[in-house]
């Protein structure tokens, strides 16, 4: 599976590699378009509430860069703000996504430090999953020359979230031990290569079985998600480990605190615990709030632990704190430059795909990172099919859980 994912952004850069052209001629000849494709969150809820519309151009404002996306970043955290469990979300209908990468189109008066044909990778507060983004100019990073737009999109939030929980909240450093949760995700293989970049560092992964085989010599050692890792990790550390990512929440919470040795830090930074189907549920919700370990700071104070909590969204958008995001993505690009970190992308989806997209991650189906490929077709329908995902401008509706039925061929042969 690692292997298809090496495949597949083979497959992009060799696409991207064809289209430069057209590329670049799209960003002299599209100045003037009023409209763009986007993927549209209609309201909060199953996969049915996500369409392909047609949306007013953006322009950029004062201090925004302008860019036509190639590829956008998928993450778990898009799965939460489709089912509305994320806190204050946009009212819908929105555009979602976080991250994306493209060709700089223009710039708002006075943004410096890009020029019109730059090739970037940027946050975006929403927005995202579109042909075209503008986004202010302190969350646009440029690109490496040999880094693909796919790449691009899987490097950002999982590259600087991991780099900061690991560097910057646990101070990670030579024989330290880090146990990591979903290890064979986005996040948690950006966790595994910058933990290989300290020397002597014990990676404990957890994932879903079948992904072993791809993921094992990216960690020390691997458990199934299914294990009493508790005990697992015992065997072989009696003391307890350094560092606890833990994504997970609910009684995740208490196990990670259990586990960590004197001067441990636990870093909560997820709660994927609270997604249990394809919509909101209140009771897996309820359940993991209540599963949590109620902490009293004396307890900590005596058995010298550390507790943290990490959102990289939040550092970003509502913290003010983009000056330590660049300088954290300054360093990532020079290990991704010295070849140390390379993003692990999983599968390519056009934006008409976004809803197979997002049940792969449902299924857990995905080593790496999913991204919606902007200029790529949506693959042909099994012929079983003949309603699926609405093509842009579409606005009818579908019953909820409709898509179970329903197929796409495989998108890379
Ligand atoms: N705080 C931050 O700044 C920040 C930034 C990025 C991501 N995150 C969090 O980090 C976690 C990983 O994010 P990611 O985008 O890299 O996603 P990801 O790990 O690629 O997510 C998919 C994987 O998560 C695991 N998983 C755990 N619970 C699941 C559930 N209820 N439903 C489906 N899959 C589940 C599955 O792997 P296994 O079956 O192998 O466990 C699945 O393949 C998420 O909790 C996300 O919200 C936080």
């Amino acid at each position: 599976m690692a292997k298809e994912g090496a495949d597949m952004t083979e497959e992009t850069e060799f696409m991207i590699d064809k289209n430069v052209g057209k590329g670049l001629e799209n960003v002299e000849s599209s100045g003037n378009a009023k409209e763009m494709r986007a993927v549209i969150l209609a309201g909060f809820g199953g996969l049915n509430k996500l369409k392909v519309t047609k949306k007013a151009m953006p322009e950029p404002q004062d201090g925004e860069v302008k860019i036509r996306v190639k590829a956008c970043g998928l993450n778990f955290l898009d799965l939460m703000v489709r089912q509305g469990t994320v806190d204050n979300p946009p009212k819908p209908p929105l555009v979602p996504g976080f991250e994306c990468s493209g060709i700089v189109e223009s710039l708002g008066e006075s943004t410096k430090g890009f020029e019109i044909g730059d090739r970037v990778m940027a946050f975006v507060n929403y927005n995202a999953w579109a042909e075209v983004v503008c986004t202010p100019v302190d969350f646009v990073y440029k690109m490496p020359d040999e880094m693909t737009f796919a790449e691009a999109a899987a490097f950002s939030l999982n590259f600087v979230a991991a780099y900061m929980m690991l560097f910057e909240v646990a101070s990670l450093r030579e024989g330290m031990s880090v146990l990591v949760h979903s290890a064979g995700g986005g996040v948690g293989q950006a966790v595994a290569q910058l933990c290989s970049t300290v020397p002597n560092v014990t990676v404990f992964g957890i994932a879903s079985c079948f992904k072993h085989a791809a993921i094992r010599d990216s960690v020390t050692h691997l458990f199934d998600r299914n294990v009493d890792y508790i005990q697992e990790v015992k065997k072989i550390c009696p003391e307890g480990v350094d560092v606890v990512l833990d994504c997970l929440c609910g009684e995740n919470t208490g196990k990670g605190l259990s586990l960590l040795k004197p001067l441990g830090t636990y870093i909560l930074y997820g709660a994927s615990n609270m997604v249990t189907g394809e919509t909101k549920s209140f009771f897996s919700f309820a359940k993991s709030w209540w599963q949590v370990e109620k902490v009293n700071p004396i307890k900590l104070y005596e058995e010298n632990k550390v507790i943290a909590g990490f959102s990289l969204l939040n550092l970003l958008f509502k913290q003010g704190r983009c000056s330590l995001v660049k300088s954290v993505m300054d360093k990532l690009l020079c290990l991704y430059e010295q070849k140390k970190i390379k993003p692990v992308v999983d599968s390519l989806w056009a934006l008409e795909e976004v809803k197979e997209a997002m049940q792969r991650i449902h299924d857990r189906g995905n080593i790496g990172k999913l991204i919606l490929d902007v200029e790529k077709s949506p693959t042909p329908l099994m012929a079983s099919d003949s309603t699926e995902t609405s093509e842009a401008g579409e606005e009818e509706e579908e019953p909820e859980g409709d898509n179970d039925s329903k197929e796409r061929m495989p998108f890379i042969h």
